[in-house]
């Protein structure tokens, strides 16, 4: 029989050693290139560009006064700290208890009756983005006929995360590109006219890519028609402390909802606020009507969590604990990141200053009004084609323009060729 069987293969592998090859080649070949992506493109297209002018006002991404990458002092220290003390073990599938427990009362508050009473059923993510997937999926698999209603304009991955966690897309109104302000008639229409139970995507504070968030006062009114509806309202917050300088105050969106008696679900992130962009490391958080339902919920997060990447890393967890867990440390951590949101509203005035000086004919007040990282410029698609290709300058072809990128340095220049390609406009 063995023998049998070995001459078969011989047999095959004679009569056609080119068939196996052959085959094996077909395996891609319908497989076409992806688009690039639309933010983290442009980072390639800046590092790949050898002009010593160029500026990256591309990516979300805080850089100081010198145009470089910072590490927090309070991360430095925090890392001293743990040099030495920390083991290389799995995380539990939910992650960090006690980096989970800080981060809970960023949003939801420091004395949160919510938190005592064990109701908000949260879990480590990866960072802002994996909070959002974890979180996606959840809705696909408990609420299968769900969709999500999304801003225009939103942050681009969102759509990616919720059409990869096959939820339907909607949107709602947001930005007006006359005013560079929000659409507050349009958005409170689109929330009525949304089938009552919806589920909504909203940014807490420093919304991207516009930089335009409602008041507080707003914030009250879209809470007030969410409860009439009975919506659903998920908050994505990637910027906490970089509207205001003030994380707390960053949170107020969210207060009002819990004020109100919403049953929120909350991504959150550190990526900017403690600059641990690449450690990955957020968090996921759903609001449930008691402890029983959070415990569910959050095994049924760890769950999806499982099969996707098991259990999320360590060492950003504990960087994160440690700074929150000590006095010093987190007022530390709040001073610095005021320093990055004053720096970033610093270059707000200097670039209108600079365009004013210039003697634009159109107006550039929404730079200044607007708040966060971004500001969403009203440049068109060929006139930053036109600052990359002329002046080196890489951003979004939306005209977003990440204002961590502007430097003291920088901001005569940007501000020069913004001048030139809108000249004629
Ligand atoms: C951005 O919007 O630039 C950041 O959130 C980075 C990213 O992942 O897109």
């Amino acid at each position: 029989m063995a023998s049998k069987t070995a001459a078969i293969c011989r047999g095959i592998s004679r009569r056609s050693s080119g068939f196996g090859v052959r085959s094996m080649s077909s395996w891609w070949r319908n497989v076409e290139p992806a688009p690039k992506d639309p933010i983290l493109g442009v980072t390639e297209a800046f590092l790949a560009d050898p002009s010593p002018n160029k500026v990256n006002v591309g990516v979300g991404a805080y850089r100081d006064d010198n145009g470089k990458p910072v590490v927090l002092e309070c991360v430095r220290e925090a890392e001293r700290r743990i040099i030495g003390n920390q083991n290389m073990e799995y995380l539990p599938m939910g992650g960090s208890v006690k980096m989970v427990e800080e981060t809970l009362k960023l949003a939801y508050g420091e004395n949160s009756d919510l938190i005592k009473e064990k109701r908000i059923a949260a879990v480590q993510a990866l960072s802002g983005t994996g909070a959002c997937r974890l979180f996606a999926d959840f809705q696909k698999r408990f609420r299968p006929d769900s969709q999500i209603y999304i801003p225009v304009p939103t942050w681009a991955n969102h759509h990616n995360i919720w059409r990869d966690a096959q939820v339907p897309q909607r949107t709602f109104h947001y930005y007006h590109p006359v005013s560079k302000g929000l659409d507050f008639a349009s958005l409170m229409d689109d929330i009525k006219n949304a089938p009552n139970g919806s589920f909504f995507l909203l940014h807490a504070c420093a919304h991207n890519p516009t930089g335009v968030d409602p008041t507080e006062e707003q914030w009250r009114e879209i809470s007030y028609q969410f409860k009439v509806k009975d919506h659903f309202a998920f908050f994505d917050m990637a910027y906490q402390g970089f509207a205001s300088g003030d994380p707390e105050r960053d949170a107020k969106s969210i207060r009002i909802f819990l004020e109100d008696g919403h049953l929120i679900g909350c991504a959150q992130s550190y990526a900017k606020n403690m600059g641990l962009y690449g450690q990955r490391v957020g968090c996921l958080s759903v609001l449930c009507e008691d402890e029983k339902q959070a415990v569910a919920v959050k095994s049924q997060l760890q769950q999806i969590a499982r099969p996707m990447y098991s259990n999320p890393p360590s060492h950003g967890a504990l960087i994160i604990s440690t700074i929150l867990s000590d006095p010093d440390l987190k007022n530390l951590w709040l001073k610095e990141v005021k320093v990055m949101a004053d720096r970033i509203i610093g270059m707000r005035t200097a670039l209108q200053e600079n365009l004013e000086r210039l003697g634009s004919s159109l107006s550039w007040e929404h730079i200044t009004n607007q708040i966060g990282m971004f500001c969403y410029s009203g440049l068109t698609p060929e006139q930053v084609d036109r600052l990359t290709n002329e002046f080196h300058i890489y951003l979004t072809r939306n005209g977003r323009i990440s204002m961590a990128g502007v430097t003291t340095g920088n901001v005569g220049y940007l501000a020069n060729a913004i001048h030139e390609v809108t000249k004629s406009a």
